[in-house]
């Protein structure tokens, strides 16, 4: 069957079923929008979306567990959409309202499982930041269950609506790089350390804690539902600064790692034929700020990893010197495709340092600039855009929950090998990690 045309039946197929969980009031390509947490990145995917899309939406319940966040959410809705949302503090309540036709989820890691879990129950369609969750269990199950009811999944690993990308992929299938075997991936970060932690940010993950932040103003209880324990006091530390602790998060692997693992998957994985990795030998530690931060994860930590049909993925993160930024370099036997900051693309033909010899690619050199060659300043709005183009069945989400789970299985391997000091191996049997 013509590539073209399987694709549309897809994409016609996929859209009966979106449109079919649809309630009535929401057919005509208006969706009402149930919104769970508008801290850093909820605010901002917010933002995004009425930059993109508001003509599709109307934002009618906003919920989070703290006070000024949740009227921070609502002052957007309010300034965008010219409509008052409800507000509540439990996202049942936002899941359970019968108005709400798709729901966004930007809490912390440790909170998309319950969250992905009851909204697919109730047969909402979900925007869920990445990762998709914070074991790999829950995450296998959020996929089988999001199959299992038809919902649209959408998880918010936004470079692949990214144009630069895109222009990577089809250059990779269109033979500009030639045979891959190896991608190099990282993400380097600096800190000012002198910065008064009011009011800027001293160290990694340390991030500004408002003033008014006490158990008054945030829901200590409802915060801690998806952690593993629930008897720990109030923490502002914890609550506003949660990337730090093994209970929220899995620090670089599943906060940053996981995009670039996506991101690989996308670009060279119809070459290299390769979802999962076989194995992952993960080292770092703390080598910037230990006590008396309290932080659990890393801030530096690589990553190696083997895939089958002999691929590897070199990835490195380090948060004391931000030279070589974020960057994918997609390295293949004629030529190297790199994505810089998710802002430059460049193509350079193979090889450099032999002198004197014709190049092994037949393409020129290509450099391609996010804003000059594309205009598109922030893929999530085109991102937010293509799911809620899914739920009215006009697309084919771009990042379904199966591609978020295999973008996150990798960083889970990761803090596996990190914190046992050991390789881990991906059983595709058993569909399991095993621990050296
Ligand atoms: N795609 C990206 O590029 C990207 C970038 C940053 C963050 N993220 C993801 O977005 C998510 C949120 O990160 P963030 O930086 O906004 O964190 P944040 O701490 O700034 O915001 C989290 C919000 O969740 C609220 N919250 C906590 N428990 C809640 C509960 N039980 N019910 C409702 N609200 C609750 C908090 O009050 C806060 O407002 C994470 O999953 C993160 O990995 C993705």
């Amino acid at each position: 069957m013509p590539e073209d045309f399987s694709r549309r039946k897809l994409i016609q197929q996929s859209a009966v079923a979106a449109a079919t969980l649809l309630p009535s009031a929401a057919q005509n390509n208006r969706l009402r929008v149930g919104w769970i947490a508008t801290g850093m990145r909820g605010s901002h995917v917010m933002n995004q979306m009425y930059l993109s899309s508001k003509d599709l939406v109307e934002v009618v319940h906003v919920c989070d567990t703290y006070k000024g966040n949740l009227a921070k959410g609502k002052d957007i809705v309010q300034t965008n959409g010219k409509n008052t949302p409800k507000t509540s503090v439990d996202y049942r309540d936002v899941i359970n309202d019968p108005n709400v036709d798709v729901v966004f989820i930007c809490s912390p890691e440790h909170l998309h499982y319950p969250m992905a879990m009851a909204a697919l129950k109730a047969k909402k369609h979900i925007y869920l930041e990445k990762p998709i969750a914070h074991t790999i269990e829950e995450g296998a199950e959020i996929v089988s269950l999001a199959e299992k009811t038809g919902t649209v999944v959408q998880v918010g690993t936004q470079n692949r609506s990214n144009k630069l990308y895109i222009q990577a992929k089809k250059m990779v299938e269109d033979g500009y790089i030639g045979e891959v075997h190896y991608t190099r991936a990282f993400w380097y970060r600096n800190f000012d350390q002198t910065v008064d932690p009011a009011k800027g940010v001293p160290a990694a993950w340390r991030y500004i804690v408002p003033g008014d932040a006490s158990a008054e103003t945030a829901d200590w209880k409802r915060f801690l539902e998806g952690a593993e324990h629930k008897n720990i006091p109030f923490s502002k530390g914890r609550y506003f600064q949660w990337r730090n602790y093994w209970d929220y998060s899995g620090g670089i692997s599943t906060d940053l790692l996981v995009h670039q693992t996506d991101i690989t998957n996308f670009v060279v994985g119809s070459l290299v034929q390769a979802e999962l990795p076989l194995s992952c030998m993960a080292s770092g530690g703390i080598y910037q700020w230990g006590a008396p931060d309290d932080r659990e994860v890393p801030d530096t930590l690589s990553a190696l990893y083997e895939y089958p049909n002999k691929f590897h993925l070199n990835y490195s993160c380090f948060f004391g010197n931000d030279q070589w930024g974020y960057g994918e370099e997609f390295m293949g036997k004629k030529g190297t495709i790199e994505v810089k900051d998710r802002q430059n693309l460049v193509f350079t033909p193979q090889p450099k340092f032999i002198r004197n010899i014709k190049p092994f690619s037949d393409k020129a050199p290509v450099v391609l600039n996010y804003l000059k060659d594309f205009n598109q300043p922030d893929s999530t709005a085109d991102h937010v855009r293509n799911f809620l183009d899914a739920v009215l069945g006009k697309a084919k989400a771009i990042a379904p929950a199966k591609a978020g789970q295999v973008a996150a299985i990798p960083g889970h391997m990761a803090t596996q090998s990190y914190r046992s000091k050991k390789p881990v191996f991906w059983d595709t049997r058993l569909n399991k990690l095993r621990i050296g």
